[in-house]
């Protein structure tokens, strides 16, 4: 449905030389996906979004929805006008118009479009469809200001769909919105995006957020999309130390792969023991590489209660700090000198002594490039 090919846009600043923008992107979505690019703040995402609705022009690449090209830096230069895209956009910074009215703020877009002309029997019509499906049926007189944060954020949303667009980009739709409501929209969202099958492009820095939300998740740093996958993938998956430490929490061990066939492979670390886990990506330099692990996938066994556990997949350690989290406890594990951060139920007793193993299940446990700590 959309195709984004090798789509580069960089900015360079005269003023203190960092460029920013995005490099060489690719990825392409089957019709009804909801696509999120997720990365730090600075990386690139409100860039590519603005690049797919026309608001900024590339350095170079394809971008094409249903086969049209909207941009092609190629031969034929093509660019598309944003009013021709049939893309629906919330922007990041301000999310409705407080001079207008609900309705006003809605039709807007109707009212903008040169190549089409709508009447105003079509317009009130197309708000009130796009006010019900947002759950805001009645609210046309409203001024926008006197709406709740969430109600504004519909709004916007009412907004971005009247025109029934073929595309819904959405830049951080929920970041000015307290944690709770912030919840409660995710679901409203998420919901109304499967109604309604919108193909749409979602940007987040938010990693709970994206994995909540998503079909498909590109991970970008610095302008680079560092890999795209589905929410388990990226999470259990890793293909590289910057996603790994990006999504969710996790234990990184430095090591060397002795043996990959398959997707799967053995790490020698902290003193020559031996890890069987999983290799999803290539590793180039065999002598260095980490092992990732998230807190939550480590078993943690009181030492005295299980003496005859040695060998692969098993680290000693001493614990040497507790959290009380309600639900579960973080327990903090030296081994080596490196401390390992493991994840259990709030009822598992720990060892006076402080002497446990911890066991890591080779499916969950992935081998990646490059040395980190
Ligand atoms: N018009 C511009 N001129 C110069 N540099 C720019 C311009 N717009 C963005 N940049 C730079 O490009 C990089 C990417 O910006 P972008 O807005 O895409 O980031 P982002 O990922 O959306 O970040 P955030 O999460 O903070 O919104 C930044 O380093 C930024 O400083
Ligand atoms: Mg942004």
């Amino acid at each position: 449905m959309l195709r984004v090919e090798r789509l580069t846009k960089i900015f360079e600043n005269s003023t203190d030389q960092i460029a920013g923008g995005i490099r060489d992107a690719s990825f392409t979505l089957d019709p009804g996906t909801f696509f999120t690019m997720l990365g730090p703040s600075g990386c690139g995402k409100t860039t590519t979004l603005r690049c797919i609705a026309g608001l900024e022009t590339p350095d170079d690449g394809i971008i094409s929805v249903d086969g049209r090209a909207l941009f092609d830096g190629g031969g034929k230069r093509i660019n598309v006008p944003v009013e021709q895209r049939a893309v629906g956009m919330v922007f990041q910074s301000y999310a409705i118009w407080p001079h207008m009215t609900v309705a006003e703020n809605v039709a807007f877009p109707l009212t903008v479009m040169k190549h089409r002309r709508y009447s105003r029997a079509d317009i009130e019509q197309a708000v009130a469809k796009a006010l019900a499906v947002v759950d805001l049926a009645g609210f046309q007189d409203r001024p926008a200001p006197r709406l709740s944060g969430g109600q504004q954020q519909r709004v916007a949303l009412a907004r971005a769909i009247v025109h029934e667009p073929r595309l819904l980009l959405l830049d951080e739709p929920l970041s000015n919105l307290d944690a709770q409501l912030r919840d409660e929209m995710r679901s409203e969202l998420k919901r109304l995006q499967s109604r309604i099958g919108i193909t749409t492009v979602y940007v987040t820095h938010d990693q709970s957020e994206a994995l909540a939300l998503s079909d498909q998740i590109a991970v970008i740093d610095k302008g680079t999309i560092r890999q795209i996958g589905s929410p388990q993938d990226i999470y259990f998956r890793p293909t590289n130390p910057f996603v790994a430490r990006f999504v969710g929490a996790t234990n990184l061990l430095a090591g060397r792969l002795v043996g990959a066939a398959n997707g799967r492979g053995d790490v020698e670390v902290l003193g020559g023991r031996k890890i069987t886990c999983l290799v999803p990506s290539a590793i180039a330099d065999p002598s260095s590489v980490s092992v990732s692990i998230r807190p939550e996938s480590v078993r943690l066994v009181p030492r005295a209660d299980a003496p005859t556990i040695v060998g692969d997949n098993c680290i000693p350690g001493t614990v040497t700090g507790v959290v009380f989290l309600g639900a579960t406890r973080r327990v903090d594990v030296v081994s080596d000198g490196v401390t390992l951060q493991v994840t259990t139920a709030a009822d598992v007793l720990l060892p006076a002594d402080g002497a446990v193993d911890l066991l890591f299940a080779p499916e969950r446990t992935v081998a990646l490039p490059g040395k980190v700590s």
